[in-house]
Parts: C-alpha cells; sequence; structure tokens
C-alpha cells in the first residue's frame, strides 16, 4: 500500500499573521515612559528597574522596552493558529533558516507562552507566537484608544537596498498580498514604497527602497513603527501632548494618498520614527481596492518639522555609508 500523504490543510497564511508586540531594547527608559505614555498615550501595564511594558488593548503588552547599553528591537508576529505556525515553521525550515524556540522569563516578558525566533531580512528579530496574555481590565489609554482586533498592532515601514528579496520574503514566507505602491522624491532621492498587508490592516509591512542606485539612509532598524488611534481628535491630541513634552517631530500632521491615514510622524527615543495615524478608509473592504501607484506620499501636509541640517546630513551620511554593506535576506543569502 503507498503511504498516504499527510498534508495539512493550510496551504495560505494569509489573514492569520498580525503584528503582535514591538520589543525595544535602549538605554532611554525614563524617555520611552514619557513619550509612550504622556505623548502618545498608550496605557502602563509594568514599571519596574530596567523594564517597560505598555498596552494599547486587551493584550497584556504590546510594546516592551527594556534597558540595554545598546538600541535593538524584535518585531513579534501573531500567529492565528498552530497549523499556520507549523506552515510558516516548514517554509523557513525549507529554506534553511534557522529558528530558535524560546520559553520561560524571555516568553513572559514579552506578554507570551513562547515564541519563535529568527533573522529576517536585514539581520532584524523575527518573533512568531500563537497566543498572548490577555487582561480583563480595561487598559488606561488617554483618548478612545487605538484601533487593533483582527489588524493587529499597527505597521512597520523597513527601509531596504534589496526590495525585490524583502518582497519575496513577505510572499514566500507569510503570504502577504501587495495593496499598492507609492513613488516619491524625498530628500533628494527618489524612493519607491510597497505596502503589503497580510491581514484587513491596508499593510502591516511598508518595504522602501531607492530608485536607482540602492541605499539606505536609515540608521535604525526600522524606519517607523504605526499604530492607529479611533478617532481624529486622539491624534490632534496625542500631537499637541508629544509638542509639549518636547518630543522631536519628524513630520507634522498630513494623510496618505492610499490608507488614507491622517497621521504625523514622531521621533522615538530609539531614533525610529512613531506614526499616530487615524483612518479615513475605516470599514472599507481592502480586497476590493485597485492595485495602484500613487505619486507623492502625501495628499496634504507631512511637512519636516525638527528635522535639522545635522538630520539630514546623518541621511546622507547613512546612505552612502549603506552601500558598502551587504544586506541580508534570508531566501538569498
Ligand atoms: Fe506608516
Amino acid at each position: 500500500m503507498n503511504a498516504i500523504d499527510i498534508r495539512p490543510a493550510t496551504t495560505s497564511v494569509y489573514g492569520a499573521v498580525q503584528f503582535g508586540y514591538l520589543l525595544v531594547e535602549s538605554p532611554r527608559l525614563g524617555k520611552w515612559k514619557r513619550f509612550a505614555a504622556e505623548g502618545i498615550g498608550m496605557a502602563i501595564a509594568e514599571d519596574a528597574p530596567g523594564l517597560l511594558a505598555f498596552r494599547t488593548d486587551g493584550h497584556a503588552r504590546r510594546l516592551v522596552v527594556r534597558k540595554r547599553d545598546r538600541e535593538d528591537l524584535a518585531l513579534g508576529w501573531q500567529i492565528a493558529s498552530p497549523d499556520a505556525l507549523d506552515l510558516i515553521l516548514r517554509r523557513l525550515s525549507d529554506r534553511g533558516v534557522a529558528v530558535e524556540a524560546v520559553a520561560g522569563d524571555e516568553a513572559a516578558l514579552r506578554g507570551v507562552a513562547r515564541y519563535w525566533r529568527f533573522l529576517g531580512p536585514k539581520r532584524q528579530i523575527y518573533e512568531l507566537f500563537v497566543e498572548a496574555k490577555r487582561s480583563d481590565e480595561a487598559p488606561k489609554v488617554l483618548g478612545r484608544g487605538f484601533v487593533t482586533g483582527e489588524r493587529g498592532l499597527g505597521h512597520v515601514a523597513i527601509s531596504t537596498r534589496r526590495p525585490d528579496a524583502m518582497i519575496a520574503f513577505w510572499r514566500e514566507i507569510f503570504d502577504a498580498k501587495i495593496s499598492d505602491f507609492i513613488e516619491d522624491r524625498v530628500g533628494g532621492v527618489n524612493l519607491r514604497i510597497a505596502f503589503l498587508r497580510v491581514n484587513p490592516r491596508h499593510h502591516s509591512i511598508a518595504v522602501a527602497a531607492t530608485v536607482g542606485l540602492a541605499m539606505d539612509p536609515f540608521a535604525t532598524k526600522i524606519q517607523h513603527v504605526e499604530m492607529q488611534a479611533a478617532s481624529l481628535d486622539d491624534v490632534g491630541a496625542a500631537y499637541r501632548r508629544c509638542r509639549a513634552l518636547g518630543v522631536k517631530i519628524a513630520m507634522a500632521v498630513g494623510q496618505h494618498p492610499n490608507d488614507r491615514d491622517v497621521s504625523f510622524y514622531a521621533v522615538s527615543p530609539s531614533g525610529f520614527y512613531f506614526e499616530l495615524g487615524w483612518s479615513a478608509a475605516e470599514g472599507e473592504d481592502i480586497e476590493s481596492w485597485p492595485q495602484t501607484t500613487h505619486r507623492g506620499i502625501s495628499v496634504w501636509g507631512h511637512k519636516p518639522q525638527d528635522q535639522t541640517l545635522g538630520d539630514k546630513l546623518a541621511q546622507v551620511r547613512n546612505g552612502l555609508t549603506s552601500l558598502f554593506r551587504k544586506e541580508y535576506s534570508p531566501l538569498q543569502g
């Protein structure tokens, strides 16, 4: 008798992947506490020596900041079921990507029982988990709070010198779909940004690349992280609180053409930008949107606010030094 080919029913993990948590390592815990709680309006879940945790919804923690001498971060991705996780792990294993399963204190720190860790594109730490610890208590956020649910925590934008490899990684491992593209000229370079979705959120990942000479003008591991506010008032209130706290604003309030988010970009204490946005496209079905290329990152606003000449020179310097670095891809080495 022939052996029966036992294949799992799951063949796609589209819709089963959400941005779950952000773990930041930073020496600047005092600044993070003020920024996240008093500026953005997240609820403090833990405030211990060397450790901060914040909530935005029913999850026990969504942002964890741990004291370390060097800046680093890990992206936590929630997978909807053990079957979907198995499929993702098998895809990684088929491609020779080493995955480490972690439980215990490190998992508890992230608000999960266990997670699976591997090096993603640009040697960024990716962590997969299925179940997050939840809290029955309503999070004491400022304003009306944050939009999460089946769309996850928000989105992450990453700059890359190998956009094709990064997009292929997201499509092959996570069955990501391309929502649309934006092209614009920013700071003297032409940028093309691909917006990838893995669930009903317009994008959970944005992949930004220069057109022509492949440069990476950002020294931080991610260019920005975004969370979605429940109301436009919340965006305005957070903007005013950040200004009052003296938080540097990279770009003032404006609106994107694709997800129609009205947002501002603050400079987080770790240097990457933090976008807080409210979606004017709430309730629309992303699956029916045309896949177009928009010209211009913003339909209005997003004007540079507290960026100095020094900041711009640093981006040019980062871009030039990136030319001499090899960027890692888990699929293509
Ligand atoms: Fe964004």
